[in-house]
């Protein structure tokens, strides 16, 4: 199976002049490897930086995705401060980041509200990353897959709408299993625990749709270049979801080489 590895910027760096020296470090170090990186690479920037990023990576093999898009329209609108799904990918995004646990814990994402984002992007033909995971308190009660049933029945309600959305969903989904606890806390769960929770994803997914019965189910919170490896070997580990170490070239293409051994 193809491997992703994805690098949320969050709200870093500071400056546009940090992004556009990332991204050349990026592609410079790509382009210095004897072997081509075997596994789809992205780079998700904050909004302010997305349009020059895109232009930069144009034409190479780094994809381009949107932290997050209005869920009011999937065009224009007076929705001030809001971006809209076609405004991203008029920018050159090609994906967008949808769920994550800091817009659900900050941003009061309920919902209601991801489902309108989802087909806004849908609409505006971006591929979606649906981020699920359990808190810590959550975790301990052992509620990782109550959580998880609860997240994913929004692609369940999302097929039961019946949205004209273009080309299908299987091409356009991507789940990142990210438990709240694991993120920028260098706590991971096992491999084994990861790889259970992935396997219950995927025959969830398929249970929605045999459409579905291949998404991609990547890893979030905490991916490093000590354990990617460990993560990267593990069959139901499609790819991994990076934010900390996807700031730094080095450990971002150690990821990626990991998850390249693994891809097909
Ligand atoms: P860290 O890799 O910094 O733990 O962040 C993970 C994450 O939230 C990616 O979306």
């Amino acid at each position: 199976m193809q491997t992703w590895v994805i690098g949320n910027w969050k709200q870093n760096p500071a400056t546009s002049h940090e992004a556009g020296a990332l991204v050349q470090g990026l592609l410079a170090a790509i382009d210095a490897k004897s072997a081509p990186i075997a596994c789809q690479l992205m780079v998700a920037p904050s909004s302010i930086h997305l349009a020059a990023v895109s232009t930069q990576i144009k034409g190479t093999l780094l994809l381009a995705a949107a932290q997050d898009i209005s869920a009011h329209s999937d065009s224009i609108g007076a929705y001030t401060g809001d971006c809209s799904a076609q405004q991203v990918a008029d920018a050159g995004a090609t994906w967008i980041l949808l769920g994550h646990s800091e817009r659900r814990q900050y941003h009061q994402e309920s919902h209601e509200a991801l489902i309108q984002k989802l087909s806004c992007a849908l609409k505006q033909n971006l591929g979606v990353i649906f981020c699920i995971g359990e808190t810590q308190a959550q975790y301990d009660d052992d509620q990782t897959l109550d959580v998880i049933d609860e997240q994913l029945s929004l692609i369940k309600d999302l097929l039961e709408q019946q949205l004209e959305i273009g080309n299908p969903l299987s091409e356009r989904l991507l789940i990142a299993y990210e438990p709240v606890w694991a993120i920028g806390t260098g706590k991971v769960p096992t491999v084994a625990e990861v790889s259970a929770t992935h396997q219950h994803i995927k025959q969830t997914l398929a249970g929605f749709s045999a459409e579905l019965a291949n998404i991609s189910v990547l890893y979030g919170g905490s991916v490093n270049a000590d354990n990617a490896q460990d993560f990267a070997t593990d069959s139901m580990i499609d790819g991994a979801l990076v934010g900390g170490a996807s700031l730094k070239v080095e450990s971002f293409l150690a990821i990626a080489d990991a998850f390249g051994q693994n891809s097909e």
